[in-house]
């Protein structure tokens, strides 16, 4: 037990208080490790703004999630009419609704970019490998939150979306159909399948997210922040064990992320009120139109976050799977011929190709879509052991290293448009070459990030006011 503390005689009644509370509760104590006395670089620029954010826009997701649950019920045949109800008669349901609606696209702009900004610092690297593991978790918890989120309104879209979703669970071989069953809680989309996603929505996965977020702050603040130049400050300290370039969170950066977070709120702002369906992209207009079970809508397509992966879903043909073939091919054997390994590890590569191609040739390609959309998701948490790049920040990384990231996000953002359309030809193969840039960008990070001339880190960050 901690020693107790007692206030001097003369201390206000304020301070009286907070000793009294910090003999039993560490709160001055948490308030230094992680606020006045949190020690984060001084360079930070506005990459850095949108982990707070993110954490202002996932209190927003609660808080209206709360006022929503009040008068929304999980039924099939009332949860349509009761979003209906928030929105013509609840005082303020309308803006509330909204303000849910478009917070869980602004959450993912939000949080894409805070991921973005991971990229171009190298922060999933040593130390700071389970920060991003965790970044990970909650992404993914995201994804499950908001897929089970737009079923809710029981809308056209919600249904079908749902419907072409979980049906790609029965792709599993050998238990897929069960599994699908499984998620249903029936063999359509219905009733049961509603009020499973509504408690999924509601209680399951937030509380598992939270824990995720107060985890990830917690890594990171062991660890400490990374930042621009990717250099480590706890390198270089004062006589009081002060970084020599950190400065206190609490003022420096409360005060940098209120304006961000009062830049935000404009933005925010101005989408609820001017186009809070975001032209269809936040709230798709079939999504207006009760769930039929018996007329399926003539273009289903997911809301615009998880469009990339699912162009790369609808990429993966059996064609495309015979081009994964032969690139397995053509891996091995580069790797027999060039890759300098023993006989066994030769062997080893030989084997592996072989199974890997008869596994792609055994199962039916829809199958292996599920996997490259799943994939797409599940490689980002080796990030931090595919980078090998010798400097952690894109700032001192080779120039063209920029292109191969700009190639990067500019085939994230066509995929991501192509999966808001309906399939073509042309959309087709630009999606597979986007699938194949997507993946060769990740699988091949530990040969390329270590190509070209790299620029001298400095010893100490340079500091640059903005
Ligand atoms: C609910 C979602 C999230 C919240 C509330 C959140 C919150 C935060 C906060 C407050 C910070 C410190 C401030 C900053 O560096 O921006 C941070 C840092 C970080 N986050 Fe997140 N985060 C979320 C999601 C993610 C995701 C999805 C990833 C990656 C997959 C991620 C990876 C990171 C990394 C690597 C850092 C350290 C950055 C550095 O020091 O350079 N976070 N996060």
């Amino acid at each position: 037990m901690a020693e107790y503390h007692e206030a001097p005689a003369d201390a206000t009644a304020g301070r009286k208080l907070l000793n009294w509370i910090d003999n039993r509760f560490p709160l001055s104590k948490l308030y230094n490790e992680h606020l006045a006395e949190y020690y984060a670089p001084k360079n930070f620029n506005f990459w850095y703004v949108f982990g707070s954010l993110a954490l202002f826009v996932l209190v927003i997701q609660i808080v209206t999630g709360i006022f929503l649950t009040m008068n929304y019920k999980p039924d099939a045949g009332m949860a349509f009419a009761s979003v209906e109800y928030i929105m013509r008669d609840v005082p303020g349901g309308w803006i509330i609704r909204y303000m849910h609606s478009t917070g869980a696209s602004a959450f993912f702009i939000v949080v894409y970019l805070h991921m973005f900004r991971g990229l171009l610092y190298g922060s999933y690297r040593k130390p700071r490998e389970l920060v991003w593991i965790f970044g990970c978790g909650i992404f993914l918890c995201m994804m499950a939150e908001a897929f089970m989120g737009y079923l809710l309104p029981w809308g056209q879209m919600s249904y079908w979306g749902a419907q072409v979703i979980v049906n790609l669970f029965s792709a599993v071989p050998f238990i897929g159909p069960d599994l699908a069953l499984l998620i249903r809680g029936d063999y359509v989309i219905g009733d049961a399948t509603l009020n499973r996603f509504f408690s999924f929505h509601v209680i399951a996965v937030p509380l598992v997210l939270l824990g995720l977020v107060v985890a990830h702050i917690i890594a990171l603040h062991e660890v400490g922040s990374n930042n621009p130049d990717g250099i480590e400050i706890k390198a270089k300290k004062d006589a009081k064990g002060v970084p020599l370039d950190g400065i206190p969170f609490h003022p420096f950066y409360t005060v940098h992320d209120i304006y961000a977070v009062s830049v935000f709120l404009m933005i925010y702002s101005a989408v609820l009120f001017f186009a809070p369906t975001g032209g269809g992209y936040f709230l798709e207009f079939n999504n207006f139109i009760e769930a039929n079970p018996l007329k399926t809508p003539l273009h289903i397509a997911p809301v615009w976050y998880f469009t990339p992966y699912y162009s790369m879903l609808r990429a993966t043909t059996d064609v495309m799977v015979n081009v994964l073939s032969g690139i397995v091919g053509i891996g091995a054997v580069l790797g027999i011929v060039r890759g300098g390994f023993g006989a066994k590890g030769k062997l080893a590569l030989a084997v592996g190709a072989i199974v890997a191609v008869a596994l792609l040739k055994t199962f039916d390609a829809k199958f292996w879509g599920v996997v490259v959309m799943g994939g797409a998701v599940i490689v980002l948490f080796f990030l931090p052991w595919l980078d090998r790049s010798l400097a952690k920040s894109i700032r001192y990384r080779p120039g063209w290293h920029r292109i191969v990231y700009g190639v990067f996000v500019a085939f994230f953002l066509v995929l991501g448009y192509l999966g808001t359309q309906p399939p073509s030809v042309t959309s087709n193969y630009i999606s597979q070459l986007g699938t194949l840039v997507y993946f060769g960008f990740f699988l091949l990070m530990p040969w390329w990030s270590r190509l070209g001339t790299f620029k001298p880190v400095p010893d100490r960050v340079i500091f640059a006011a903005h």
